[in-house]
């Protein structure tokens, strides 16, 4: 039994998030947390809020809330909309924690103990109306290379010419639309990663078996300089992790905050540290999943992201680690994902387009979207929803694969041989051949999960679930009953069977269906078929069950279309 340590990059506080969030980061990450529960391991699976930065400010001022009220609630929503889609954390915590801000203060002072930190005198924009320093891009003008009159302080979005906000004609707050502006000095802490460069590129280079998307960003990032410029961690805001070396005031840093990109990744050990308070557990039981000199060692730590992450998971947040000088635990495998679009264009929060968490469970349960997005993880490439492919995989893997299998050898035993498995005679061929093909197969899927190629795992176990259907039309059992019942019942009993051993593969992808079948089946065997001779023979003759509901109704047409239509608007 292994110790696995999993996070999914912690998603922004400001708004539901959509199904291509969910299949960048907390849903693969689910996955492979259920598989490694299935097979014994120990796992402690973590996620949160990502709650500081402007983007919460603005959202909360838009919402017309206190930025804290605001985060709260939004965090039980983000929380709720988790539990719908079956995301199996052992933590979902808060950026805003108390630990995950005495843990940002402390690593902020190791690093400035080691000679991590510099100190910069910048100079920056601050709106006199607002009584605030305006980041970049909150800073509205002209643009003196086009002329387009809502250019920001960052880039023109016209002309695509990468700008200074002292660039700008006419500036005004984007915030207030004050023009009352001026240019103040401001001291900020930077975070000498490029002292770090050869510490970390060795690091990187350690890892031959990351995916080539992970080390491709990494190693670009390394080399143009661009990532490994030094980088503020400060800024001048009142919503974040107050600047504090430790517990120790940092003189001339009195009133900023961290910057969320800072404090975020930090939140993957404070959010362990919330989840040993919430169980009342000390100290050491979260300590030892993150510090080596405290059980950690044998640890292993897989992080799940979106591509846009990875230069921050690769980077920054291995330097503030290695930073501190103190035994943390660095990230062993990083599994980063391509984006997923919708409907021949992209998902998009502030244009509400696509589908997001809350519709998505509003339409149907959580397995339909859990399989259709797992099953097309944008893994190698970026992947596509359309509404067509989603009801044609729903129709088919779901209610024509699995779902008939699990009716027809249900129904069929209870109207032949009542509501428990039955006896019946001793395997022939078929069912040699079949238990061969299945060990096979289940060794593929076994060994998908584990390297997390999660479109090639969904793949197996669709021709597990072939593999049922097709034994059973060519055993025939309805047939079989007049002239060999023996025969028809050995079938029914190893389709029994069957059905338990497709729950326990089956549950990581689809919990509630594989639930509903454990239910069904009354069992709470959910051991993994190593063997699959032993497995088809673990519910004995006499053994119980029930006829489950339909497991998976099938999508109509006029539903797809009427979806269609209903998400071609965005959220509105
Ligand atoms: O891209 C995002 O949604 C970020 N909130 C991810 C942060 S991951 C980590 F740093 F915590
Ligand atoms: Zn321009």
């Amino acid at each position: 039994m292994a110790r696995i340590l999993i996070t999914s990059a912690i998603p922004y506080i400001n708004g539901i998030k959509h199904l291509g969030n969910l299949v960048g980061s907390q849903l693969p990450a689910d996955l492979y947390a259920r598989y490694c529960r299935a097979r014994g391991h120990e796992v402690m699976f973590i996620c949160a809020t990502d709650e500081h930065g402007t983007p919460a400010e603005l959202a909360a001022a838009k919402a017309g809330k206190p930025v804290a009220a605001y985060c709260a609630e939004m965090y039980e929503v983000q929380k709720k909309l988790g539990e719908g889609f079956r995301l199996s954390f052992d933590h979902f915590g808060r950026s805003s924690s108390g630990r995950n801000e005495s843990l940002t203060q402390h690593f902020a002072g190791k690093l400035a103990e080691n000679g991590y930190i510099e100190e910069v005198t910048e100079r920056q924009v601050y709106s006199n109306a607002d009584g605030r320093f305006l980041p970049d891009r909150y800073i509205e003008g002209t643009c003196p290379n086009c002329g387009y009159e809502k250019a920001r302080g960052d880039q023109c979005e016209n002309c695509t010419k990468q700008l200074d906000p002292t660039d700008l004609i006419d500036p005004r707050s984007a915030i207030s639309g004050s023009t009352d502006l001026e240019v103040r000095e401001t001291k900020h802490l930077y975070l000498r990663q490029s002292a770090l460069k050869d510490q970390l590129e060795a690091w990187i280079d350690s890892k031959t078996d990351w995916p080539v998307l992970t080390t491709s960003i990494a190693r670009k990032w390394l080399h143009d300089g661009e990532g490994l410029r030094d980088r503020g961690i400060t800024r001048d805001l009142d919503w974040g992790v107050p600047v504090k070396k430790g517990d120790q005031d940092w003189p001339g840093m009195e009133g900023k905050v961290f910057y969320v990109w800072f404090d975020a990744p930090i939140e993957y050990i404070g959010a362990t540290a919330e989840w040993a308070d919430a169980h009342g557990h000390d100290e050491a039981a979260w300590r030892r999943w993150w510090r080596l000199d405290e059980g950690a060692e044998d640890v292993t730590y897989v992080q799940f992201m979106g591509k846009d992450n990875v230069p921050f998971h690769t980077l920054s947040f291995p330097a503030t680690i290695m930073g501190s000088g103190e035994p943390w635990k660095l990230v062993d495998y990083i599994k980063s994902f391509n984006y997923l679009n919708y409907d021949g264009g992209q998902f998009s929060t502030s244009q509400g387009r696509g589908v997001f968490m809350d519709q998505a469970l509003e339409l149907l349960p959580a397995d339909y979207w859990r399989w259709w997005l797992l099953s097309h993880a944008p893994e190698n490439q970026d992947a596509e929803f359309t509404w067509e492919n989603f009801q044609a995989n729903a129709n088919k893997d779901l209610a024509d694969v699995l779902g008939n299998f699990v009716s027809r050898v249900t129904k069929f035993c209870r109207s032949r041989f009542g509501e428990e498995v039955p006896a019946g005679g001793a395997w022939g061929p078929a069912e040699e051949a079949l238990v061969s093909d299945l060990q096979e197969r289940v060794a593929a899927y076994d060994a998908h999960m584990a390297a997390m190629e999660i479109r090639k795992a969904a793949a197996e176990l669709r021709a597990i679930w072939v593999e049922g259907n097709e034994y059973l039309q060519a055993a025939e059992p309805w047939a079989k009953f007049k002239t060999d019942p023996e025969a028809a019942a050995a079938a029914i009993r190893l389709s029994l069977n069957l059905i338990r051993v497709y729950a326990v593969l089956s549950q990581p992808f689809i919990p509630d269906a594989s639930a509903t079948l454990m239910g069904a089946l009354q069992t709470r065997d959910d051991s993994w078929p190593e063997d699959m001779r032993a497995a088809l023979d673990a519910l004995p003759a006499g053994h119980a069950f029930t006829v489950p509901d339909v497991l998976f109704r099938k999508i109509s047409d006029d539903e797809r279309d009427a979806w269609h239509d209903r998400f071609a608007g965005g959220r509105g």
